[in-house]
C-alpha cells in the first residue's frame, strides 16, 4: 500500500447514467477488490442521481465510469470543484478522449493517420476540412462522435444501408462520424505511465469487434503480444504515446488502431478509461510484461499523487 493513501477512503467510481454502466460495474467491482487486496480502505459508489450527496464519502476518487459524464469531462469537473484527487484524465483530456471527431483533428495535426471521413451533425453545418472521403465510397464505418464500447457504431457497405446507421449513430449523439472502411487487422495499444504496453491483435470471430465480440467469452481472440511487421509496431507503439500526450491523458490510456493490406496504420480513438475487469485489454497487456491486475490497479492510483 502507498503510504499516501494511509488513512485515507478510496472512493471506487463506477455504473454511471451511460450505455457502458454495465461494463463498468463490472470493472469497478474488480478494482475494489484488487485495492482491498492492497489493503486500501475502499468505499464502493455506485454513480447516479445522488452521487452530489455522496462527495463526502471519499478523500480520493478511483474513477472507473465509461462513457457519457464519466469519461467526458462531467464527472472530472465535480471532482476538480471538490478538490480531491482522482484517477484519470481531468476535465480537458476526457472531454478530448471521449470526442472521436476532435481526437482525429488533433492527431492529425501531430502526423498521425487516421481514416478519411466526412461528419453529420443535426444542425446540418460541415466545418472547412470536415470531408475528404468521397460520398460514394462504400464500404463505411457509421459511428456517433462521443460513445463506446461499439454502441451506435454500424458498417455500411452500400449506399441503401447508410440512412438507417445514420439514424441508429443519431440515437446517442447529436454529431456522426462515416469513417472508410479499413479492411484488415485490429490492434490495440496501451500506455501505462508513460510506458507503452505491448500489442495486442483484436480478432473477432464474427469479424467485427462489437459490443457482443468484446464482451462475451470466447468470442473474440486476443493475441499478445501481437505479430506485427517492425515498422508497423514502432509506428504504433509512438503514436499511442502522441495521443496519450496531444490528448492529455494521465496515468492511462488505451488506443485502438486499424492496419490494411497494405500494412498502413490507422489511429481510431482513445480511451481514456480504459475497462477494467480481470479479462479486460489493458490488464492484459500489462500481464505480458509482468503486470499483475493489482499492480496495474496501484501505478493507476499512484499517478494521483
Ligand atoms: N474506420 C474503421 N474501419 C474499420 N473498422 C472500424 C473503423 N472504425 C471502427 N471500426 C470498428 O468498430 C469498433 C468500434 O469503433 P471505435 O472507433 O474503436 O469506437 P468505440 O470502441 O469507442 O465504440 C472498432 O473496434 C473496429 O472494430
Ligand atoms: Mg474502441
Amino acid at each position: 500500500m502507498l503510504e499516501f493513501f494511509k488513512g485515507k477512503k478510496i472512493g471506487v467510481l463506477y455504473g454511471g447514467r451511460s450505455s457502458e454502466r454495465e461494463v463498468s460495474i463490472r470493472s469497478g467491482k474488480a478494482v475494489s477488490l484488487a485495492l482491498r487486496n492492497r489493503g486500501y480502505d475502499v468505499i464502493e459508489i455506485d454513480v447516479g442521481d445522488d452521487f452530489l450527496s455522496k462527495l463526502d464519502d471519499f478523500d480520493v476518487a478511483f474513477v472507473i465510469l465509461h462513457g457519457k459524464e464519466g469519461e467526458d469531462g462531467t464527472i472530472q469537473g465535480i471532482l476538480s470543484f471538490t478538490e480531491k484527487p482522482f484517477t484519470g484524465p481531468g476535465v480537458l483530456g476526457a472531454s478530448l478522449g471521449m470526442n472521436k471527431l476532435v481526437s482525429k483533428k488533433i492527431l492529425e495535426y501531430h502526423g498521425v493517420k487516421t481514416p478519411r471521413y466526412r461528419v453529420y451533425r443535426r444542425e446540418g453545418y460541415l466545418l472547412p476540412g470536415e470531408n475528404n472521403l468521397p460520398e460514394d465510397h462504400f464500404p463505411v464505418v457509421v459511428k456517433p462522435v462521443s460513445e463506446g464500447s461499439t454502441v451506435g457504431v454500424s458498417i455500411v457497405r452500400e449506399r441503401s444501408e447508410l440512412e438507417e446507421a445514420l439514424d441508429i449513430a443519431f440515437r446517442y449523439d447529436n454529431e456522426v462520424l462515416v469513417e472508410e472502411y479499413i479492411e484488415g487487422r485490429e490492434i490495440t495499444v496501451g500506455v501505462l505511465k508513460e510506458t507503452v504496453l505491448p500489442i495486442i491483435e483484436i480478432i473477432p470471430k464474427s469479424g467485427f469487434y462489437d459490443y457482443r465480440s468484446k464482451y462475451t467469452k470466447g468470442l473474440t481472440e486476443y493475441i499478445v503480444p501481437a505479430n506485427l511487421p517492425v515498422e508497423v509496431e514502432k509506428t504504433a507503439k509512438e503514436w499511442a504515446l502522441i495521443a496519450h500526450k496531444a490528448l492529455y491523458q494521465r496515468g492511462v490510456s488505451r488506443s485502438d488502431f486499424r492496419i490494411d493490406k497494405n500494412n498502413t496504420l490507422y489511429f481510431l480513438e482513445v480511451n481514456s478509461i480504459p475497462g477494467m475487469t480481470e479479462t479486460s485489454l489493458l490488464p492484459k497487456a500489462a500481464g505480458a510484461v509482468g503486470l499483475s491486475f493489482e499492480d496495474v490497479v496501484e501505478m493507476i492510483l499512484s499517478c494521483v499523487i
